[in-house]
C-alpha cells in the first residue's frame, strides 16, 4: 500500500483534479481516510457510484453531508451511464474555482477496490474510445485515455485502502467489495440478515416471502432455505447455497435500493 500511495502522489502532479469514487451504498466504509491527506490541496470531487443500488433517501442525505463540508458530489451509476454530465459540470466548476481555465480537464480516478473505478473510466471515455492517447511528442501520452467529453483521464486508477474496523469490514463484505473466498459466507449471510432486519425489514420479508417476527437471523436464513428449496437429503439446510442466494440477491439490488449507512449528522 505504501507503493500505491507513492504512485498516487506521483500521478497527482500530472492531473488537475481527483475523482474520489465511493460506493453509494456505504460511502463511509468505502472511503480511504488518508485520501485527503494524500491529495492535499488538489481539486477533488466525490463520486457516489452505484447509485442505482442505493436508496434515494440515502443518496439525498449523503449529497447534503458532502456539500455541507464544501465538497462537490455527483451521484453516478457507471454501469448505466447516469450522472456523467454532472461530473463534467462539477469538475469544471471546481477547477475553475482553483484558477484553471480553458483546457481539457486532466483527471485521475481514485478509490478502494471494486467501487467501480474501471467501469467509470470506460464510461467517461466511451467504450469505443477507451484507448490510450497517441500524441506524438507528448511523453505522457501512453498514460492517458482521451475521453469523448472534456476530459483526459489517467488510465491507471489510484488504488486506496479501506479502514479495518469491524463495521467497515462487514459493510464492505456485504456489498461484495471483499472477496467471498476469504470469508465464511454462512456467518456473513446471517450478519447481513441481522442488518436488513434492522434497516429494511419489509424488503426482506417481501423478497423472500417470509415472516421474520421473533426470529433470529439463523432462523430467518433457514426459512429462506425452505422457501427456496435449499435443502440437502433428509431436509438438512444447505447453508452454503442459501447464504450465497441471500448475498447475491442483496448485491444485485433484488431486495430494492438499500443504503447500509447514513451520515451521523
Ligand atoms: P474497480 O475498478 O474499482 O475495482 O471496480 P470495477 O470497475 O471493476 O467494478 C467492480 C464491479 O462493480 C463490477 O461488477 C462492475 O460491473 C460493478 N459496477 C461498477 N459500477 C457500477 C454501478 O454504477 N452500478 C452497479 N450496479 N454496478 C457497478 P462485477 O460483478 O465484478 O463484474 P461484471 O459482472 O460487471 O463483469
Amino acid at each position: 500500500m505504501k507503493d500505491s500511495e507513492d504512485l498516487l502522489k506521483k500521478s497527482l502532479k500530472a492531473v488537475d483534479i481527483v475523482f474520489e469514487v465511493l460506493d453509494a451504498r456505504a460511502p463511509l466504509s468505502s472511503k480511504d481516510m488518508n485520501i485527503d491527506r494524500i491529495i492535499g490541496q488538489k481539486a477533488k470531487i466525490v463520486i457516489l457510484n452505484k447509485c442505482d443500488l442505493s436508496s434515494d433517501a440515502g443518496n439525498k442525505k449523503w449529497v447534503s453531508f458532502f456539500n455541507s463540508g464544501d465538497t462537490e458530489v455527483a451521484l453516478v451509476s457507471a454501469v448505466k451511464g447516469d450522472g456523467l454530465k454532472n461530473i463534467t459540470y462539477l469538475a469544471r466548476k471546481v477547477i475553475t474555482k482553483a484558477g484553471i481555465k480553458n483546457k481539457s480537464i486532466r483527471a485521475m480516478v481514485a478509490g478502494i477496490p471494486n467501487v467501480g473505478k474501471s467501469t467509470l473510466i470506460n464510461c467517461i471515455a466511451g467504450k469505443k474510445k477507451a484507448r490510450t492517447a497517441n500524441k506524438p511528442g507528448v511523453t505522457r501520452s501512453k498514460q492517458w485515455i482521451e475521453a469523448k467529453s472534456q476530459f483526459e483521464l489517467l488510465d491507471t486508477p489510484g488504488i486506496l485502502r479501506p479502514r479495518e474496523d469491524q463495521e467497515t469490514f462487514l459493510n464492505l463484505a456485504f456489498i461484495g467489495t471483499i472477496n467471498d473466498d476469504v470469508l465464511d459466507v454462512g456467518t456473513l449471510a446471517s450478519d447481513l440478515i441481522e442488518k436488513l432486519v434492522e434497516i429494511v425489514p419489509e424488503e426482506l420479508c417481501d423478497r423472500f416471502k417470509i415472516d421474520i417476527n421473533d426470529k433470529t437471523p439463523l432462523e430467518i436464513l433457514e426459512n429462506i432455505a425452505a422457501k427456496r428449496g435449499c435443502l440437502l437429503k433428509a431436509g438438512v439446510v444447505d447453508y452454503m447455497r442459501v447464504s450465497n442466494i441471500v448475498l447475491r440477491e442483496f448485491r444485485k439490488g433484488k431486495l430494492g435500493k438499500i443504503t447500509l449507512e447514513y451520515p451521523s449528522c
